[in-house]
C-alpha cells in the first residue's frame, strides 16, 4: 500500500493512500485526528471523499458517467426506468423473470392511504409541487413504520407512491380531482395518466411522452454525491427512517444550484425573450456576476455533461414527434453557443449541464414549470435509495456524519 507523507511542526505523519477501481487516488486522513489532532478544512467539499462507493462512475475532465459500469448513453438507449432502479439499488441489471417481478411489485404499491388525501386539501393552490412533495413523503413513515425487516418492502413502496404523491400534488395545484393509478400501465404511463388524465374523458398515452419521460429519469437516476445524496446520506446516518431521509434529500435538490436549477433555467430563457432576446447584454451581466447562467456549470463536469448532450439530441427528436416549435428551444441553443464561444465560460470550464435542456422538453411534454423538480425527484430516487441502501448495509458499518470546524468566535468572556 502506498503512503503519502504530512509534514507539521517537525513530525512527519505517514497517511494511506486508497485506490479506486478506476484509478481515482485519495489520502485516507480517518485516523488523522486521533494520531495528530489536526483536522482538514475543506468548505463546499470539493476536495473531500466522504465514502467509498460502487453505484456509478463520473470522469468530469472526460465527460465520462457509467451506472454500475454501464456507460450512460448504453443505459439511457436501451432499458426502462424500472430496469435502471433494480441495477442501482441491487447492482445487476434484473434478468426476465426479475424484471417481471419487480415491475409487478412497483405497480402493486402505487395506491395511497386514503387518509393521505386529506393532507392535500390543507394546502393552498400557490403551493409548490416540492414543499408537497417533501411533506407527503415524510409522512409516508406515519402509515408504514420502518423496520429493519421491511426495509425491502419500503423501498419498494417509496418507489411505487412517489410519482402518485406528484401526480396528486400538480392535481391539487390546478384544482382538478385525483386520478388514481392504474396498474395494467407501466411506470411511466401510470404516471403520465394520473397527470394529465380527468374523469369524464378517455386519455391515451401517448408513446412519444412515455419514451420522453423514460429518458429523463434515467438521465436524472444517480450521480454519486450530489449535494442531495449527500443530504440522504447525512440524515440517513442518524438512523433517521427512510422516508425521512428521502423528504431531506428533496428539500436539498429544490435549491436553485441544484435541481431547483431546471425550473430557473425556463425562467431564464422567458426573461431573455421578454427583453426581445439580446443574448451578449445577457452574458455581459453574467460576467459582471450579476446573475448566473443557469444550467451551466458543475462541480465534477469540467467537459460536457454527457446527460447535457443525450438531453439536447432528444429534445430534437422530441420537438419533431410531438410536431411542436418552442422558440425558447432556439433561444437555448443559441445561448448555449455564444456561451461556449465566450472567454469568461471557457476560462472558468462552464458548459451546460443537465439542468439546461431537460425543462425545455418537460415543458414540450406539457409539464408546467413549478413540476420541473418534481420529475427530478422522481428520477433521482433510485439513486438516493441506493446510496442509502449502499451504506446502511456497508459490512465495515458506518459512522454518524459529523464534520468538524475551525472555530474563529470569541474567546472565553464572562456573562455577568
Ligand atoms: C445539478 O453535483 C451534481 O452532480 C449535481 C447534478 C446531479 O445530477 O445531481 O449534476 C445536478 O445540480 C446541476 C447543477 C444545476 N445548477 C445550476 O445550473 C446553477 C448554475 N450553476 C452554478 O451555480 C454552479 O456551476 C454549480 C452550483 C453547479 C457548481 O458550483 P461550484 O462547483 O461550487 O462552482 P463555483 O460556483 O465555484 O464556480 C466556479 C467559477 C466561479 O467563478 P470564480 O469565483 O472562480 O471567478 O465559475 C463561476 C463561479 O462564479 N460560475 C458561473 C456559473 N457556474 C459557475 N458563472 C456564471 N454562471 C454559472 N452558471
Amino acid at each position: 500500500m502506498s503512503t503519502a507523507k504530512l509534514i507539521y511542526e517537525g513530525q512527519e505523519i505517514e497517511l494511506p493512500v486508497v485506490e479506486g477501481s478506476e484509478g481515482e487516488i485519495g489520502i485516507d486522513i480517518s485516523r488523522l485526528r486521533r494520531d495528530t489532532g489536526l483536522i482538514t478544512l475543506d468548505p463546499g467539499y470539493g476536495n473531500t471523499g466522504s465514502c467509498r462507493s460502487a453505484i456509478t462512475f463520473i470522469d468530469g475532465e472526460k465527460g465520462i458517467l457509467r451506472y454500475r459500469g454501464y456507460p450512460i448513453e448504453q443505459v439511457a438507449n436501451n432499458a426502462s426506468f424500472t430496469e435502471v432502479c433494480h441495477l442501482l439499488i441491487h447492482g445487476e441489471r434484473p434478468n426476465a423473470g426479475q424484471l417481471d417481478r419487480y415491475r409487478s411489485e412497483l405497480t402493486r404499491h402505487t395506491l395511497l392511504h386514503e387518509d393521505m388525501k386529506k393532507f392535500f386539501e390543507g394546502y393552498p393552490p400557490s403551493a409548490h409541487p416540492m414543499a408537497i412533495l417533501a411533506a407527503m413523503v415524510a409522512s409516508l413513515s406515519t402509515f408504514y413504520p420502518d423496520t429493519p425487516e421491511e426495509m425491502d418492502l419500503n423501498i419498494i413502496r417509496i418507489l411505487a407512491k412517489s410519482k402518485t404523491l406528484a401526480a396528486f400534488a400538480y392535481k391539487k395545484s390546478i384544482g382538478q380531482p385525483f386520478i388514481y393509478p392504474r396498474n395494467d400501465l407501466s411506470w411511466t404511463a401510470n404516471f403520465l395518466r394520473m397527470m394529465f388524465a380527468v374523469p369524464s374523458e378517455t386519455y391515451e398515452v401517448s408513446p412519444v411522452l412515455e419514451e420522453a419521460l423514460n429518458l429523463l429519469l434515467i438521465l436524472h437516476a444517480d450521480h454519486e454525491q450530489n449535494c442531495s445524496t449527500s443530504t440522504m446520506r447525512m440524515v440517513g446516518s442518524s438512523e433517521a427512517n427512510l422516508y425521512a431521509s428521502i423528504s431531506a434529500a428533496i428539500c436539498a435538490l429544490w435549491g436553485p444550484r441544484h435541481g431547483g436549477a431546471n425550473q430557473r433555467v425556463i425562467e431564464m430563457l422567458e426573461g431573455i425573450a421578454a427583453e426581445g432576446g439580446d443574448l451578449e447584454r445577457f452574458l455581459s451581466r453574467v460576467r459582471s456576476r450579476e446573475v448566473l447562467l443557469m444550467g451551466f456549470g458543475h462541480r465534477v463536469y469540467k467537459n460536457f455533461d454527457p446527460r447535457a448532450r443525450l438531453l439536447k439530441a432528444a429534445a430534437d427528436r422530441i420537438f419533431d414527434e410531438l410536431g411542436i416549435h418552442d422558440p425558447l428551444l432556439d433561444l437555448a441553443k443559441r445561448l448555449e453557443e455564444a456561451a461556449l464561444r465566450d472567454e469568461f465560460f471557457i476560462d472558468k470550464k462552464l458548459y451546460p449541464n443537465v439542468d439546461f435542456y431537460s425543462g425545455i422538453i418537460y415543458r414540450a411534454m406539457g409539464i408546467p414549470t413549478e413540476m420541473f423538480t418534481v420529475m427530478f425527484a422522481l428520477g433521482r430516487l433510485p439513486g438516493w435509495i441506493a446510496h442509502w441502501k449502499e451504506m446502511r448495509e456497508d459490512s465495515s458499518g458506518y459512522r454518524i456524519h459529523r464534520p468538524r470546524q475551525i472555530y474563529t468566535g470569541e474567546n472565553l468572556r464572562k456573562f455577568e
